[in-house]
């Protein structure tokens, strides 16, 4: 999948639950070489640090580097040091839930508009702009969407960012294809990671998600799904495919209204019945 021994960076890491994290040891697992970015010292002390889901051999063995994507001489100098790579992951967003992601998508905190934009969506190019010179033989750069065609209950600013990243993620890939340099995006069903909990009522976004998705998505495991669909993108079987936007959220941005009770994902027991009665009857009753 990915380039054995390739170099790859995985932007946005802040603990065990993080999708950064999870790609990361997707890439590991086909035989390339990872390096994790974390914003900052400060927030790897609380949050990666602590975080008890990792013995702390597991823990060392990790490469990080810091990097705050807002500050371009970090970009730069992380870039600089690290020479040739094969790809990098942005899996890094930020909007202060206070104002951006309230009941009322109408705020005057313009700055904390622009601050969110500039975290989400612009620092792709920054990253792609000092990424592209260590991939003199091509590369991918891949970010983290999701649905963005749909307004969500406050997901407000955020949602607005999302649209915008994956306008950039087209803009990037049609000025960047010459050099062999793809750039894609996964918009990923909800997963409950720490920016999932930040959205005010995030659970409303996973029971939104049971509705409507017809293949099961389980919040917590499902980041080994878009994983899988990360290394694919990062790797020599996607060298045509770029500026695309790859759904991995169970299918439910392709239904129309909600799912019909026997369209729903089934348990295991239900769904061994089914495939023994030879598939499902639409008829409703
Ligand atoms: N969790 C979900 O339901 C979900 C679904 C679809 C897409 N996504 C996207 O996946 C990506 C990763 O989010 P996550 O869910 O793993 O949450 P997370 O909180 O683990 O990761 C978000 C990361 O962004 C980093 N970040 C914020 N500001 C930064 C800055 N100035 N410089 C550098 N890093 C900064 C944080 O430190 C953190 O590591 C985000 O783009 C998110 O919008 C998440």
């Amino acid at each position: 999948m990915v380039q054995k021994d390739g170099l790859y960076v995985v932007m946005g890491l802040l603990d065990a639950d993080s999708i950064a994290y999870a790609i990361g040891q997707e890439i590991i697992r086909w035989g390339g070489q990872v390096v994790y970015t974390v914003q900052s010292d400060r927030l790897k002390r609380i949050f990666f640090d602590r975080s008890d889901k990792l013995t702390a051999e597991e823990k060392a063995a990790l490469r990080i580097e810091f990097c705050d994507v807002t500050k371009e001489v970090e970009v730069r100098d992380l870039f600089e040091r690290l020479g040739p790579i094969c790809g990098v992951v942005h899996s890094i967003a930020f909007a202060n839930p206070k104002t951006c992601l309230g009941e009322d998508i109408f705020t005057n905190a313009v700055d904390d508009i622009k601050n969110a934009f500039h975290i989400s969506c612009a620092s792709l190019a920054t990253v792609a702009h000092y990424a592209l010179p260590q991939m003199k033989s091509g590369g991918s750069i891949l970010a983290l969407t999701f649905e963005s065609r749909k307004a969500f209950p406050f997901y407000n600013w955020m949602g607005v960012n999302k649209a915008a990243l994956e306008a950039l993620v087209r803009a990037l890939a049609r000025q960047y294809g010459r050099l062999l340099v793809r750039v894609n995006a996964i918009s990923a069903g909800p997963l409950l990671t720490r920016a999932a909990k930040a959205i005010p009522h995030h659970a409303h976004l996973a029971r939104t998600w049971r509705k409507l998705a017809p293949l099961p998505w389980d919040v917590l495991e499902d980041q080994t799904e878009v994983a899988n669909a990360a290394a694919f993108l990062l790797g020599k079987l996607s060298t045509k495919i770029t500026g695309q936007i790859l759904y991995v959220d169970g299918g439910a941005s392709i239904v129309g209204g909600d799912l019909l009770p026997q369209e729903r994902p089934q348990d295991e027991d239900e769904l061994a019945e089914l495939v023994e009665h030879g598939g499902l009857s639409l008829s409703g009753d």
